[in-house]
């Protein structure tokens, strides 16, 4: 059976520090501090949102964690000025070497697909912007049984809409709580390690891989399989 591959978008495919060039514009040398908090806030909130079933939108955790920012940070904002900051994150660059990656896994055979907390406009956009939309076969948002990651629902869900089976799946993301969630669902996942200094959750429960980017993901994953991992 063909191998079916699940990218997550945010931290994944597209790089939500990107944001940090538009807020030195707003908040100057706190850009790195502010970045951050907005980011830990916004998933926060998707968590939160999730466990009180009180489902918004992926956009409204992410303008919610950024009114947050400010308050924290302290740096009062305009509304102009954080509506220009939200349509900058509906913008935001992919990584640099996604575009190749992808394109490999593709010809190599892989069935590709984006999966995402963002609804399908808002990851279509993204991917729209970055040159990559036609590489997945479909997204697959959250948004359609309204909860958020690391569910097991929204795992269940991705399986549904793929017409993939769990142990012929890999997530792929940089996001260490979406890994625990698509293992702890069955399926295989590759953690992007994409900085040093990024650390995985010491639970019971690891990566099948760990890469720090995309590239070598056709081999990382072909190498894996061959090497009879694949019932692991
Ligand atoms: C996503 C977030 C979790 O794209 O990065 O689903």
């Amino acid at each position: 059976m063909a191998i079916t591959l699940a990218f997550d978008v945010y931290g994944t495919l597209i790089d939500t520090g990107g944001i940090e060039t538009h807020l030195q514009h707003h908040v100057g040398d706190k850009a790195s501090g502010f970045s951050s908090v907005w980011r830990q806030k916004q998933l926060e909130y998707s968590f939160r949102r999730g466990l009180m079933q009180r489902y918004e939108t992926f956009a409204v955790c992410t303008g919610h964690a950024l009114d947050y920012a400010c308050l924290f940070c302290k740096t009062p904002l305009s509304q102009a000025a954080k509506q220009e900051l939200l349509n900058a994150y509906s913008r935001l660059p992919p990584f640099a070497e996604v575009k190749a990656a992808l394109t490999q896994a593709k010809a190599a055979g892989f069935r590709l697909f984006a999966f995402s907390n963002g609804t399908e406009d808002a990851v279509t956009r993204l991917l729209t912007h970055a040159g990559i939309r036609d590489l997945f076969i479909a997204i697959v948002s959250v948004d359609e049984i309204k909860t958020f990651k690391p569910h097991p629902a929204v795992y269940e869900h991705f399986l549904t809409r793929s017409n993939a089976v769990n142990t012929d799946t890999w997530l792929v993301s940089g996001n260490p709580f979406d890994v625990l969630g698509a293992v702890a669902a069955g399926m295989r996942a590759v953690w992007i390690q994409r900085s040093s200094d990024a650390v995985f959750d010491p639970w019971e429960i690891e990566p099948s891989l760990t890469l720090n980017s995309l590239a070598g993901l056709t081999e990382a994953i072909s190498c894996h399989i061959n090497n009879g991992n694949k019932h692991r």
